[in-house]
């Protein structure tokens, strides 16, 4: 099957739906995604969305940015991430998300290694409101056609110039050429036994980019959340959010004692709780919120109430077993601070990507903001140049046929899987077996 698009959008998160809102109406836009829409990890974002508060937060916004990523991120990037950061949250509340307010202005949380609060939250399901929100505005949209259950299994390219996608749907190929792709399909965590993220992800853009010899950078930075839901056995692991310590909670460990300050960057306290499971033999330590109000508990943060009740947990009164879980993918594809990767058009914006911005290790509730700022930017510099594009029918490969297409997805997980153990040989163990 052949399906024709100015513009082939790989993935339906936050990144995939804002990139297809602020393209162009009358650009005929295809969206593929993996498994269901609602299958990825925005929708599970609960703390919210880091932004400048207003034009005298963006230094401090950019400071703490540089700080938590251990300076080894991409300054111009930050800088425009920030700057842009409160135009983007602007737009959201266009579109129709309800950020939490307080006396009609927005309420600010804080989180690990902010110098103040300035995540904007909507309670503990940020992700989901966001991520509702756009697809609706999508969904009205006559241009924008979404395909599920389509699995990307490899790029159409020649010459280093990309001319759209190959994917697998009910068994059937379809061969979508496409003037420009974006790819926005998501991290790896799919690949770790412990992960917050869903299991799909299984770092499709780094062995699609391995493939084609495309710019990869800053993949041994992967980050450990400190605080997932312990539970025995490997499994996708509950986020506890990092909101949770940003408004009071403790980690304690098995003897009750707290053993670091709880809004360090989320390395730093990933490590110190790590180093107390060590020294106490423990498989996990303690977030205890039970000294604030019940009532403000469950208002605040219904979703992980309710998560932790059905494990027979109330968090009002009871300590909350927590451990460290791989959360999010810091490297990715290089793309410059329009989203272009190595390419020709070829862009990359959200976890797949790596515009620098989060250096090596993200600041809490930047990904979404990343998300937000780079894929608009995307979306900018197609408009202006996509009417100078043509179509170019390449014939496809014909390996590629459904017959081999499982093949070919277990190929792309073992590619993904060697190159992150190739810098990553410390964390072999927690990977999956392929
Ligand atoms: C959290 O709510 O702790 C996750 C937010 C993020 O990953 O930035």
């Amino acid at each position: 099957m052949k399906v024709y698009a100015d513009v082939l959008i790989v993935g339906t998160g936050i990144a995939g739906l804002y990139s297809a809102l602020n393209l162009r109406n009358n650009l005929k836009i295809v969206m593929i995604t993996k498994e269901k829409v609602d299958d990825c990890n925005s929708y599970l974002a609960q703390g919210g969305i880091a932004t400048a508060k207003d034009k005298y937060d963006i230094e401090n916004y950019v400071q703490d940015t540089l700080k938590a990523g251990q300076y080894k991120n991409n300054e111009e990037a930050v800088r425009i991430l920030a700057e842009e950061s409160i135009d983007n949250i602007n737009n959201l509340i266009k579109l129709g998300v309800k950020f939490d307010t307080v006396d009609g202005e927005l309420r600010y949380t804080r989180e690990a290694a902010h110098c103040n609060n300035r995540i904007v939250h909507c309670k503990d399901r940020t992700g989901g409101e966001v991520f509702n929100v756009l697809l609706k505005r999508v969904k009205e949209k006559s241009n924008i056609q979404i395909i599920e259950e389509s699995c990307l299994i490899d790029i159409i390219e020649k010459n280093n110039i990309c001319s759209g996608g190959i994917a697998v749907k009910d068994n059937e190929v379809i061969n979508i050429y496409s003037k420009v792709t974006i790819l926005a399909c998501g991290g790896i965590g799919g690949l770790f036994k412990n992960s917050t993220n869903v299991k799909t992800l299984t770092g499709d853009g780094i062995s699609i980019a391995c493939k084609h010899k495309i710019n990869i950078r800053d993949i041994n930075y992967i980050q450990f959340h400190p605080t997932s839901l312990y539970e025995k056995g490997e499994n996708r692991r509950f986020l506890i959010s990092e909101a949770v310590r940003g408004e009071g909670a403790y980690l304690l460990n098995k003897r009750g004692i707290r053993f670091v300050d709880e809004l360090l960057p989320r390395d730093v306290v990933s490590k110190a709780i790590l180093n107390e499971e060590l020294k106490s033999n423990s498989e996990c330590v303690f977030l205890d919120i039970t000294h604030k109000n019940s009532q403000y508990i469950v208002d605040r943060f219904p979703s992980i109430y309710e998560a932790c009740i059905n494990k027979g947990i109330d968090m009002t009164k009871d300590r909350i077993p927590v451990t460290p879980a791989q959360h999010y993918f810091m490297g990715g594809i290089t793309v410059d601070t329009y989203s272009r990767t190595s390419m020709k058009r070829l862009f990359a914006c959200g976890e797949v990507s790596c515009t620098g911005v989060h250096g090596a290790n993200r600041l809490a509730s930047n990904s979404l903001q990343e998300a937000l700022v780079f894929s608009r930017r995307a979306s900018i510099i197609i408009n202006n140049n996509i009417d100078d594009i043509q179509f170019n029918k390449l014939e496809i490969d014909e390996s590629y046929n459904c017959v081999n297409a499982s093949n070919i997805k277990k190929q792309n997980i073992k590619i993904a899987l060697n190159e992150l153990i190739k810098v990553r040989g410390d964390l072999k163990n927690e990977l999956v077996n392929c």
